[in-house]
């Protein structure tokens, strides 16, 4: 594992509100005062630098992922602001309609995994991750489109603030996409597969603010684990992909090549092994 604050000169682009290639010398002594000065970072300028660092790894001519959730939709804005400034020319699969309506307005030019089954680079937020880049995610309903997308990409890359950062994976409820027909026995099967690999904890039906059942793009609906602590998540993951009428969980287990988490002193990149 390789974890390090890269990039200190990031300060100047925060500090001015400009999101580019990071910069050296008198300036970066310019906005180490502008930030000793300035009011601390807010949740989404943390998002936002963290995005901005993976916007460096974008070249022209690639096939994207873009992923779901407040910090992918902050890179998918800086991304379209990019392609306009210097022209770039790119390709993506977004892994959600919500992400696919943003892209679309933004006019990135969109495909499908039909059309295009290999990406270059998958870019994505996460709810949490640990030390080995293993990730809860689905906060946002995402995480089937979200998985699918991601395994088909070279690279899949973590952006976000350093919050999402844990020792061991569990305190988020786990996002569980099952399919509607069958629930209460999909469930106890669910119930008992998580009890068999260690872990235990409710299952609740995700409701949106005014009660109504949370659908996911594919029709299907969310459990939310209460785990708590998952102290083998790979083994969970396996015994997971088991369980008929799940459609899929969110642990994504070895997928992440890097992730770039945002701190108040800059932004960290923690790489797999
Ligand atoms: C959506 C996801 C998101 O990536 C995850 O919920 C993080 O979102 P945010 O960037 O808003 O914290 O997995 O299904």
């Amino acid at each position: 594992m390789d974890a390090g604050v890269n990039s200190p000169g990031l300060i100047l682009p925060l500090a001015l509100g400009f999101f580019g290639r990071v910069r050296h010398g008198e300036e970066r002594k310019h906005a180490l005062s502008l930030l000793v000065m300035g009011s601390p970072m807010s949740m989404d300028e943390l998002k936002k630098a963290a995005a901005a660092e993976a916007l460096t790894l974008v070249e022209s001519g690639m096939r994207l992922g873009l992923g779901t959730g407040s910090t992918a939709k902050i890179f998918v804005d800086l991304l379209a602001e990019r392609m306009k400034r210097e022209g770039l020319k790119l390709i993506a699969v977004p892994t959600s309609e919500a992400t696919r309506q943003q892209a679309e307005a933004l006019g990135i030019p969109l495909t499908t995994l039909d059309e295009t089954p290999e990406l270059d680079l998958a870019i994505d937020g996460a709810d949490e991750l640990d030390a080995d880049l293993n990730l809860i995610k689905g906060g946002g309903a995402a995480h089937l489109r979200e998985k699918i997308v991601e395994l088909s990409a070279k690279r899949f890359v973590v952006i976000a603030d350093e919050t999402k950062q844990v020792k061991t994976l569990g305190k988020f409820p786990l996002p569980l996409e099952v399919v509607p027909f069958g629930l209460e026995a999909t469930k106890a099967r669910l119930t008992r597969a998580i009890e068999s690999a260690g872990s235990a904890g409710e299952l609740r039906l995700r409701l949106k603010a005014d009660g109504s059942i949370v659908k996911t793009d594919g029709g299907n609906i969310i459990l939310d684990a209460h785990l708590g602590v998952i102290k083998n998540p790979a083994h969970l993951a396996e015994t997971l992909d088991h369980v008929t009428g799940l459609v899929e969980h969110g642990l994504f287990i070895g997928m992440a090549e890097r992730a770039y988490l945002a701190t108040r002193e800059g932004v960290r990149v923690i790489k797999r092994a």
